[in-house]
């Protein structure tokens, strides 16, 4: 039994299967990761995540009770979860990725989806049996009085779940995604809506990225559910319970996001990434491709922006990284097909012999996004909708001449507008603009900028944003 425990839906680490039957283990990303790895050794700490690949259902196979304690990584213990193939389906790219995903980041195209029809009603059980198997193992998991924190919009009801069958643990969910407003969120049939609010409600404490989606969360719960809201204490209260509302703003580590942008193989990839450009200006980009991140809007925005200002033409190249996503989902394959034609048709209309006004990378390559950031004049983050955007974070730290073109409706907005150019992210000319205004910024006043936006991106590393959400369920 653990005292602390973590509930995400990918884990920690990912396990491959080769042809001849042996098991490769890899650690994964993301700022909740490393953050943990830092902390692992000083807290009781287990994770218990889903099985998600093949190669991840073998390891649970292999293992007591799907935990391995053993597997050789560094954030404390870990348990998968084999969740029945169909179910786990249903319940991550139907329910968690194609509904929640798009009611809070407003992403539906309302005359043909959202579509509520006797097959969601299907997808909404395996959900819920999906949380009830989090909830199971939670429960057996905890030590008496344990820390549980339960991450994002793939388990909105495992809070309310673990508490009925444990209510001596403290429970937090946290949402790394935005919020819809109530006028949006009720997009969902009343009773789906209702379940998801009140599922978080079964928590101590809910946290959000910023005030914008915390408040929101808190008119979905005074309109869906008629909850009393305290806006000033930032408490609902629901069927006789409290649970307070917080906002923690996840950063960067700079320190060690700077010493990794530093390893030779970074430095390698810069070297071959100014040779390809010679002294030209970069914009970058860096997404999955994933349709709230506006790819092909900013693609088509850097078009205009050639078409308008034809003196940068030779002196500047787009360097758009947009690596798939989802790719069990059609809109999100038909997406990644909607950003390459974007970038074919600039090409075909402005490359000459010797200039490539575009280079679109479709490989994750860590290293090389790195070489990126480090070389970038200017940093290009317009999602539609975000929680945060913690590329808009890392830019300042590892390229602190560049300028941000910033989406205001990215959570990151909230701490780095002041120094960001702000765009509205369907506004093509107005971002076209903006890409202009930061490549012609005058060194001092990028330096001062990035400064100040350095300063901002670090203020919360993981290690310390972990501490707040285990603090506010030791108060
Ligand atoms: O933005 C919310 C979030 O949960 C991120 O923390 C994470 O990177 C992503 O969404 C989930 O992605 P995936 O579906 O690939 O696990």
């Amino acid at each position: 039994m653990n005292s602390v425990l973590v509930a995400s839906n990918r884990g920690p680490v990912s396990f491959t299967l080769s042809e001849d039957g042996v098991l490769t283990m890899r650690r994964g990303g993301g700022g909740l990761v490393s953050g943990l790895a830092d902390v692992a050794g000083e807290i009781d700490l287990l994770w218990v995540c889903a099985a998600l690949s093949d190669g991840d259902r073998s390891a649970v196979r292999l293992a007591p009770g799907g935990r391995l304690d053993q597997a050789g990584y560094d954030t404390g213990a870990l348990r998968m979860l084999d969740i029945p193939p169909a179910v786990f389906h249903r319940a991550y790219n139907a329910v968690a990725n194609s509904t929640l995903w798009f009611v809070n980041h407003m992403l539906y195209n309302t005359p043909q989806v959202p579509h509520f029809d006797i097959r969601f009603r299907r997808e909404w059980g395996s959900y819920r049996d999906y949380n009830a198997a989090f909830a199971l193992a939670l429960a057996e998991e905890a030590g008496p009085g344990a820390r549980v924190l339960v991450q994002d919009y793939h388990l909105t009801l495992t809070p309310s779940m673990l508490r009925g069958e444990r209510p001596d643990v403290r429970i937090a969910h946290f949402s790394h995604t935005p919020w819809a407003p109530p006028e949006y969120f009720s997009l969902l049939p009343e009773d789906v809506g209702a379940e998801v609010l009140s599922g978080i409600l079964g928590a101590d404490h809910a946290g959000f990225l910023t005030e914008r989606w915390a408040s929101a969360f808190m008119d979905c719960c005074e309109a869906v559910l008629g909850a009393r809201v305290d806006r000033a204490a930032r408490t609902v209260t629901h069927e006789g319970r409290t649970t307070r509302i917080g906002v923690h703003a996840l950063g960067v580590d700079g320190d060690k996001l700077w010493a990794r942008a530093c390893e030779p193989d970074v430095e390698s990839h810069m070297a071959a990434l100014r040779e390809r450009i010679g002294d030209a200006k970069l914009v970058v980009r860096i997404d999955r491709t994933e349709l709230s991140k506006n790819i092909v809007r900013g693609l088509a925005a850097y078009r205009e922006f050639l078409a308008t200002h034809p003196e940068w033409h030779g002196r500047v190249v787009h360097l758009a990284f947009a690596y798939p996503s989802r790719h069990d989902l059609p809109e999100y394959r038909e997406y990644t097909a909607a950003v390459q034609r974007s970038a074919q048709e600039i090409e075909d209309e402005y490359a000459t012999e010797d200039w490539d006004p575009l280079i679109l990378n479709v490989q994750d390559d860590y290293p090389r996004s790195l070489a990126a950031y480090r070389l970038a004049d200017v940093l290009l983050v317009n999602p539609i909708r975000d929680g945060m955007n913690l590329v808009a974070k890392e830019g300042p730290v590892l390229s602190p001449r560049s300028a941000l073109v910033l989406s205001r409706e990215a959570g990151a907005a909230a701490e780095l507008g002041r120094d960001a150019l702000l765009v509205n992210p369907y506004d093509v000319s107005g971002t076209a603009e903006a890409i202009h205004q930061a490549l012609i910024m005058p060194e001092k006043e990028r330096i001062e900028r990035g400064e100040r936006l350095r300063a901002a991106a670090t203020a919360l590393p993981p290690t310390a944003w972990f501490a707040e959400q285990l603090a506010a369920l030791t108060s």
